[in-house]
């Protein structure tokens, strides 16, 4: 049996774990075909065989040995024919495919042409439905909360307010628990919009009271009265995602224009995903490779592989793209504790 695994979207630390997981728990009767820079591997007929020796402690490193990109096979009609033509010619007998919400959406798509396919959930964003987490996440809130953690000293020492600016497209998970963890006086999360007036009124309130502020805001987040999400880039990628920043450096223009408060931003962007996974990451992406695996060996595909609790399930590949899984209410309650 033939297995092509590949790699897709932004890279986020555990990918190699999965890698490994993969490879290590494959039966001798399976090949496996690591497919180059995500679903432009199969396009390209661009691969690597991978056997138990070439992953051998890869789990501890960051990024993907497989490379990645945002390609989307089923853009062009050319393409779509390109990759099924490839997947035959080169015998695949099943895919893995670990990515966010859109290599997943291609997986599914596959598998509505009845390709076997297996997908594994993978984002620092943490926003795919039917899984308590995605790898990848854990890190980046570590990153973001130790940069935090070192922003009180300076902020504190030089009184001045400090937007840090957070990846999380349409969910705010990390800009939340990393401010939370970390003790930032104001969170600023897409699904919890508030207005330029409260925001300011949160700064005053923390700025009279601590003489220093530090608002962790999500790139995803815009003030109430800004129609547009923030692209200061204009780029738009192959899935249509506008290549999202710059609220940081808005909210600390508007800061200056209406206060007289030193302000400063920071954006913390690609190395809150670069670099070593946490322990906890290296054994979810681990234990997901081994799982991913196990249902290629019961032939049952179409399928997830998802934490509930802390067991490895699994759920229909749609579940998980179908909608967003955003921040509830209660939780950002919690946090609204500790703003100002
Ligand atoms: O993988 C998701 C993500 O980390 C988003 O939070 C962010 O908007 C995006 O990737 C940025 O990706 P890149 O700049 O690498 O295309």
């Amino acid at each position: 049996m033939r297995i092509g695994i590949l790699t897709g979207g932004g890279d986020c630390p555990g990918l190699n774990a999965v890698v490994r997981g993969i490879v290590s728990s494959k039966r001798s009767d399976m090949e496996i075909f690591g497919f180059m820079r995500g679903w432009n591997g199969p396009l390209e007929a661009d691969y690597i065989p991978l056997n138990t020796e070439d992953v051998e402690g890869i789990h501890i490193l960051g990024g993907t040995i497989l490379g990645t990109s945002r390609t989307n096979p089923f853009k062009k009609e050319e393409d779509t024919k390109k990759l099924f033509e490839n997947l035959e010619k080169l015998k695949i007998d099943a895919i893995i495919a670990i990515g966010g919400d859109d290599t997943l959406s291609v997986a599914a798509k596959l598998s509505s042409f009845h390709f076997p396919v297996v997908g594994v959930p993978k984002t620092i964003d943490n926003d795919v439905s039917n899984t308590d987490y995605t790898f990848g996440f854990h890190t980046a809130v570590n990153v973001g909360a130790d940069a935090i953690d070192r922003l009180h000293s300076t902020a504190k020492s030089h009184n001045r307010v400090f937007y840090v600016e957070i990846m999380g497209r349409e969910a705010g998970w990390i800009a939340l628990e990393a401010g939370l963890a970390s003790g930032a006086h104001l969170v600023l999360i897409p699904e919890y919009p508030m207005t330029l007036d409260e925001i300011m009124s949160v700064v005053d309130k923390r700025m009279e009271r601590g003489g220093y502020c530090i608002v962790a805001v999500a790139e995803g987040f815009k003030p109430t009265e800004f129609e547009d999400e923030i692209n200061k880039h204009k780029a738009v990628d192959a899935f249509g995602h506008v290549q999202l920043g710059g609220i940081a450096e808005l909210l600390t223009e508007i800061t200056k224009e209406r206060r007289s408060y030193e302000t400063r931003s920071v954006v913390l962007g690609h190395l809150l995903r670069g670099g070593t996974p946490t322990a906890f990451d290296r054994n979810l992406g681990t234990r997901y490779g081994v799982h991913a695996m196990e249902l290629i060996k019961k032939q049952d595909y179409g399928r997830m592989v998802a934490l509930s609790g802390n067991d490895i399930v699994s759920v229909p590949i749609e579940y998980g793209v179908a909608t967003k899984k955003l921040v509830p209410y209660d939780y950002y309650k919690l946090c609204t504790l500790f703003f100002g």
